[in-house]
């Protein structure tokens, strides 16, 4: 089957009261729009084209390397007037999905079925609400046949008793859509092209229209608000809460987890409370996270432990670490299997050998540390001198005593031992003691000052 997918997000969403297009605006840390082309592409190899208009160069910006089409819709004149804009490119015999980039959730699955019933003519994709204000109501006959989409501004009292809505999206044959989008008439309430007049004309021309219905009202659901945002985004952090737990994860409170991205969970892992996760993370089996942390595309090894309010960022953690309280990985940190970063310890673009612990108040950046090393409480990798960022080496087995300065480039051999409140400014050889401070005297018979009268 060949699919040309049209998304329409021309709309201003005023609503929203902001200066981002709408459908720039994130669900689950993920535009909205994003989220549309993503489903869209997992129907397979589809020619995507999204109709734009207020805010028409943010989007473009946002979304200049994904591999989608472009069409200005000037003035929004309505939606088939959208549609309309996408005709010159779609392919012959191929099929239109119609798609929302402000109806971020819909499933691939559905929109399968949808595009299976449309191989003829109109399929469209409608839903139960308790309270259909506000939308398209779906008018059958007596047999179920679909006859008409009529919109709520166009309905009288019958038809607005109608539960099942439209939930504008559909899909249509490319031949059918580019003879019958150009006839519309705007001649209604709204003074719009309709696109739901599409399926009057296709009764009219006897092509039987297929309504297929959503079973889950939260894939249909638009977002005109950022009420509506939030209440999705709590829907679907909800939604992924029960899957993790489904797939073998505990979470102490599934109602306090967020997961901006995708999370990747080994069979035993623990999560426990207000933990945020970014981007692409992986936790291997067992891991267990205290509360309060954020993880940002990083991918930690089985068993690692990570106490509460540890942040951990573009980094890759080995199996059998323990990270914090209170620690923060940055960009480029690379732990090997259990190693040890504790309280207060910040590491960046830095390498950490297996079991080497930094466990106190320490600052490691552009650094290259071997195994079993033990850095004290309070040292620091001295890495930039104001302009350039310089590396510091230190070798396995060695021991840094707590509060040393390491001003890079500088090398500490292996087995090398610096004396604690080194400033260390020359490479040290394997096995050396080295030490560099002040040597302490002690004064007898000392006087302390006393006050003057
Ligand atoms: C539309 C449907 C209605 C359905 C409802 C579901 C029509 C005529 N009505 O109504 O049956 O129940 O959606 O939410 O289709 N858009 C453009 N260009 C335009 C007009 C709209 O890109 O010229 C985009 C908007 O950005 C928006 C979407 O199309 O994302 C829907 O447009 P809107 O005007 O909100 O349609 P509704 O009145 O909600
Ligand atoms: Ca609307």
């Amino acid at each position: 089957m060949t699919i040309d997918v049209v998304i329409l997000a021309a709309g201003k969403g005023s609503r929203m009261r902001s200066d981002l297009p709408k459908v720039l605006h994130p669900i689950g840390g993920v535009p909205m729009l994003a989220r549309v082309i993503g489903t869209a592409r997992q129907l397979g190899e589809v020619d995507i084209t999204v109709v734009i208009g207020h805010g028409a160069e943010q989007v473009r910006e946002g979304f200049s390397d994904s591999g989608v089409r472009f069409v200005e819709q000037a003035q929004q004149l309505g939606t088939g007037h959208a549609v309309a804009q996408a005709i010159p490119h779609f392919r012959s015999g191929a099929t239109v999905l119609v798609l929302y980039g402000d109806v971020p959730l819909v499933k691939s699955g559905t929109l399968q079925s949808l595009l299976s019933a449309a191989d003829r003519g109109p399929a469209l994709l409608s839903v139960e609400m308790a309270n259909p204000a506000g939308y398209g109501r779906i008018v059958r006959d007596d047999a179920g046949r679909v006859l008409a989409i009529v919109e709520e501004k166009d309905a009288d009292a019958d038809t607005l008793a109608i539960r099942e809505v439209n939930t504008g999206i559909l899909a249509a044959p490319a031949e059918l859509l580019s003879r019958w989008l150009p006839e519309l008439s705007c001649d209604n309430a709204q003074g719009e092209y309709y696109l739901t007049d599409i399926i009057a004309r296709s009764v009219s021309e006897e092509i039987p229209v297929t309504g297929v219905r959503a079973s889950d009202a939260l894939e249909v659901a638009g977002v005109n608000s950022r009420a509506q945002q939030a209440q999705m985004e709590r829907a679907l952090q909800q939604a992924s809460a029960v899957a993790l737990m489904n797939a073998g994860v505990t979470l102490l409170d599934p109602a306090r987890i967020d997961i901006r991205g995708d999370l990747q969970c080994g069979t035993d892992v623990s999560i426990d409370i207000n933990c945020v996760f970014e981007g692409s993370v992986t936790l291997g089996k067992g891991v267990q996270i205290g509360p309060n942390c954020l993880l940002r595309n990083c991918r930690l090894g089985d068993a690692t432990r990570v106490e509460a309010n540890t942040i951990i960022e573009d980094a890759h953690v080995g199996e059998a670490c323990t990270l914090g309280p209170f620690a923060r990985l940055r960009p480029g940190t690379q732990l090997a299997a259990g190693a040890k970063v504790g309280n207060f310890v910040e590491i960046k673009k830095a390498r950490v050998g297996a079991g080497s612990k930094i466990n106190h108040l320490s600052y490691v950046g552009d650094a290259v540390i071997g195994e079993a090393v033990n850095v004290g409480a309070g040292t620091i990798t001295c890495n930039y001198d104001g302009v350039n960022k310089s590396l510091t080496e230190i070798g396995d087995g060695a021991f840094i005593g707590s509060n040393t300065a390491l001003v890079a480039p500088v090398k500490v051999g292996d087995g090398a031992t610096v004396g604690a409140g080194s400033t260390i400014t020359r490479e040290v050889g394997s096995e050396e003691l080295a030490v560099a401070r002040g040597r302490q005297r002690n004064v007898s018979g000392w006087q302390r000052p006393v006050k003057k009268t």
